[in-house]
């Protein structure tokens, strides 16, 4: 498999190196506007190839496209980073028109290609690369509840002091500090619902810090995460690798799913080889639906703005 990442910053780069470790790639394709920095980053993660024991070839390129061409997948993290105190959607008018040419000149390349959309505001850059490359909607997805699902867990373990891989659970909806759902009613430890192991008051702050997990990172970091965004990614990338139709909530182009249309939001999607394999439309409750209605709404408002 031959894998594209747009964007060598800490995004892209994280991501590439996940890749690289999972040693599923032939080949991952570092690409970046920045003169030789992709092709730096490239050959810095060479050099831990013998280390870390992994085949994959690794390769940069300052901005060519032809380097890209035929790839499998192709992950889209360019853009600019939120700083403290931002919002995701604060950031739309520069990533618009970049999300836009980049997913273009994938499309040219590597026109069956799969592509992964991490810039932000997340949602509205996955909805828009759909607009821009027509391809079909299996063949764009939008990495956002991925991530925010392995802050859950996360957050879930921390309260219940369970270690992570006791703990499941899932987050839906919009990629945004207001628009995530964490399915606080879903979670469970082993089986047992979460809810049995701590007190609904536990649970609303496990919820609350799951929704502000990129502003929290963002306000020790000085910039957006990058370690769990590209695990995420590479998550993603190797289910298609392995076509696992393994179940990820991610950014899909709904068409009726969830009552809602013409949007691209958190849901569960079965994630293989052709890329979005299904959607799953699983019972929500009154509740979640009326969370999902307004995270939806606050999407189509910032789609509006493009
Ligand atoms: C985050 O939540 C990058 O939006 C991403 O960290």
């Amino acid at each position: 498999m031959k894998v594209t990442v747009v964007g060598a910053g800490a995004v892209g780069a994280s991501c590439a190196e996940y890749i690289a470790m999972k040693d599923f790639a032939s080949e991952v394709v570092l690409v970046d506007i920045k003169e030789g920095f992709a092709e730096g980053k490239a050959m810095d993660l060479m050099q831990t190839a013998s280390l870390n024991g992994f085949d994959t070839k690794i390769t940069g390129s300052t901005n060519d496209y032809t380097k890209t061409a035929n790839s499998d997948v192709a992950v889209i993290t360019s853009g600019i980073p939120r700083k403290p105190g931002m919002t995701r959607e604060e950031l739309i008018s520069t990533n618009a028109g970049i999300v836009k040419t980049v997913a273009e000149n994938l499309i040219k390349e590597s026109p069956n290609v799969i592509i992964i959309v991490v810039s932000n505001p997340m949602d509205t850059m996955t909805y828009l690369a759909h607009k821009a490359t027509g391809l079909p909607k299996n063949r764009i997805i939008g990495m956002g509840g991925a991530l925010d699902s392995a802050r859950f867990k996360y957050r879930l373990a921390e309260a219940t002091e369970a270690p992570i891989s006791d703990i499941d659970g899932m987050v839906i909806g919009g990629h945004s500090d207001t628009g995530m759902i964490p399915l606080t009613r879903l979670a469970t430890r082993n089986s047992v619902p979460v809810s049995q192991f701590i007190s609904e008051e536990r649970m609303q702050e496990v919820k609350e810090a799951t929704k502000v997990g990129g502003a929290t990172l963002t306000k020790l970091l000085g910039t957006s995460a990058w370690y769990a965004p590209g695990a995420a990614v590479a998550a993603m990338v190797h289910a298609i690798a392995t076509d696992a139709h393994k179940m990820f909530p991610c950014s899909c182009f709904l068409e009726g799913e969830y009552g809602l249309n013409d949007i691209c939001i958190g849901v569960p999607a079965l994630i293989g080889a052709n890329g979005v394999e299904k959607i799953v439309e699983i019972e929500l409750s009154a509740t979640e639906k009326e969370e999902l209605s307004n995270s939806a709404e606050a999407v189509s408002k910032t789609n509006g703005l493009l």
